[in-house]
């Protein structure tokens, strides 16, 4: 693993340095497939089936798919994809007729859906997903305020502004951290919300328990979920879920 991924990330620094177009595209085969347990995995088919929510409940980027994860994520096709979708977005939202009374939103997930935590995700104790989780690592990561926009839902953020949406952000951060989080997303251009909810010590269950639980209240306080944008699906379904749903790509991690 530790030696694949030197290879992995002289070919990204090569890359980025070039900046020639980088479509999602497998590393020369590594010589034999010691240690991996699945060589003949087709990783293209296992991003399908975690993006539709075939496979589930999974902890990990298999190794075999490490590297392609890796050069997904930072190569053209994920962008590509982050921007299908929110176009799709756009020309739902801009089909509805707002009442103008300021109770229609928008609902954002922040984590892989407004903001990207991908320069963690690309340090070698990471690997994209194929180590398992640090969450103190996380903790610093989150502390840095150092996430970057993902480029289509910044755009889209400001185009249902413009049509009269108010914005939800609804996250499984912490309150603890709040404060730095917050910075992060003013610092790349998420100015402004009706509601900024983070998850408190009192909110307990799973992440489909608590983001229902929160849209439910939402609802109750005369809000219209119009669109409701996430990278999980435990941001889009269980109850409340809004008039439509939109899900960016996310290959690197579960949450259910
Ligand atoms: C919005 O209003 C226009 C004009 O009244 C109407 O033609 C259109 O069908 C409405 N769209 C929706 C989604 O209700
Ligand atoms: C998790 O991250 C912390 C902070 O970077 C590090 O000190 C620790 O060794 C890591 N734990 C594991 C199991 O890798
Ligand atoms: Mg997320």
């Amino acid at each position: 693993m530790g030696f694949t991924f030197l290879i992995l990330m002289a070919t990204l620094a090569t890359t980025f340095a070039s900046q020639t177009p980088n479509q999602i595209h497998l590393l020369m085969p590594h010589s034999g497939s010691g240690g991996l347990k699945h060589p003949d995995l087709n990783c293209n088919s296992w991003r399908l089936a975690v993006e539709t929510s075939n496979l589930k409940d999974w902890t990990l980027v298999p190794d075999e798919c490490a590297d392609y994860v890796g050069h997904y994520m930072l190569g053209k096709q994920y962008r590509a994809d982050c921007d299908f979708v929110a176009n799709e977005a756009y020309k739902y939202a801009k089909s509805l007729n707002l009442t103008g009374d300021g109770k229609d939103i928008w609902i954002f997930d922040i984590d892989e859906t407004t903001l990207s935590n991908l320069p963690y995700y690309a340090r070698n104790s990471v690997a994209f997903g194929a180590l398992p989780y640090n969450s103190t690592a996380f903790d610093l990561w989150v502390a840095e305020a150092a996430g970057v926009a993902i480029p289509g839902s910044l755009k889209l953020y400001n185009q249902l502004i413009e049509l009269g949406f108010k914005i939800v952000f609804l996250t499984g951060t912490k309150q603890a951290v709040s404060e730095p989080r917050i910075r992060n997303m003013k610092n790349i251009g998420y100015t402004k919300w009706e509601k900024f909810i983070l998850k408190g010590t009192n909110d307990h269950g799973t992440a489909v328990q608590y983001k229902s639980g929160k849209r439910k209240e939402l609802e109750e306080a005369g809000y219209r979920i119009r669109g409701n944008m996430g990278d999980q699906w435990s941001d889009l379904i269980g109850t409340n879920t809004g008039d439509r749903t939109f899900k960016v790509p996310d290959p690197m991690y579960y949450i259910g």
